[in-house]
């Protein structure tokens, strides 16, 4: 298995999805299960600064998430919400929904559950999010932590937004990858924060392609699957 943390804007996703293609592992994405409960909480009309209320909601969620690295299942309800919960507003308002503590151990033990059930029946997988390798799977054989300087992030950011169709500019995207790595280090609950064995690897200079190239040679130097 191999555990892939770091904050948003370091290629990340496609860097995690495209390893896991190459390597013939499961793949999931923790940050879009934090989203998902965040869009139910906004469609319950509840405020994500109100915890009790939160964690309610995280409770009653019937959300799903796939594990493939090609096009993993995003489904609140009957709904597929891939593209809601890439939204403005679900970006806004999951700082405050992923710091409330039960949120944490509730899909904590929902990403053990997945991570042993792929691990059994496929023989690997890579997962990225900001904990992974400090809390999710600590004895993961190998942990990276990607990063990127604040403006490479936030340009990426801002490509990705306009490529989606939604309204961008590098300045927004900037103040919002700078609020949210802020909200997500200083938090209680298990803040964003790099494993002491992890591989350190910044992206400002590299393109997805050699990131992927140096982390599946990592991967057969240490002879795990994923
Ligand atoms: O990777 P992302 O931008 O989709 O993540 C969305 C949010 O979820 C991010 O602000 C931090 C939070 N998150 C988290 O707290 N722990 C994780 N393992 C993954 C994401």
């Amino acid at each position: 298995m191999v555990a892939l943390d770091g904050p948003s804007g370091t290629g990340k996703t496609t860097v995690a999805r495209k390893l896991a293609q190459r390597l013939g592992a499961g793949y999931l994405d923790t940050g879009a299960m934090y989203r998902m409960v965040t869009l139910a909480v906004l469609r319950a009309g509840v405020d994500p600064a109100d915890a009790e209320a939160v964690a309610r909601v995280a409770d009653t969620a019937d959300f799903g998430i796939g594990t493939s690295p090609d096009r993993p299942e995003i489904r609140l309800g009957a709904d597929d919400v891939a593209a809601d919960i890439r939204g403005p507003e679900v970006t806004k308002a999951v700082s405050p929904v992923s710091a409330v503590p039960h949120v944490r151990e509730l899909l904590v033990a929902r990403q053990r559950r997945i991570i042993d059930d792929v691990v059994g029946h496929r023989g690997g997988i890579v997962v990225e999010g900001r904990d992974i390798g400090t809390v999710v799977v600590p004895d993961s054989p190998l942990k990276v932590y990607l990063t990127a300087s604040a403006d490479v992030r936030a340009s990426r950011r801002s490509t990705q937004d306009t490529a989606a169709g939604r309204k961008s500019s590098v300045a927004d995207a900037l103040a919002s990858v700078e609020r949210r790595d802020h909200l997500d280090s200083t938090r209680a609950a298990s803040p964003l924060r790099e494993a002491d064995d992890a591989v350190h690897v910044d992206t400002s200079e590299l393109s997805i392609d050699q990131v992927i190239v140096a982390l599946s040679e990592l991967a057969s130097h240490r002879g795990i699957l994923a």
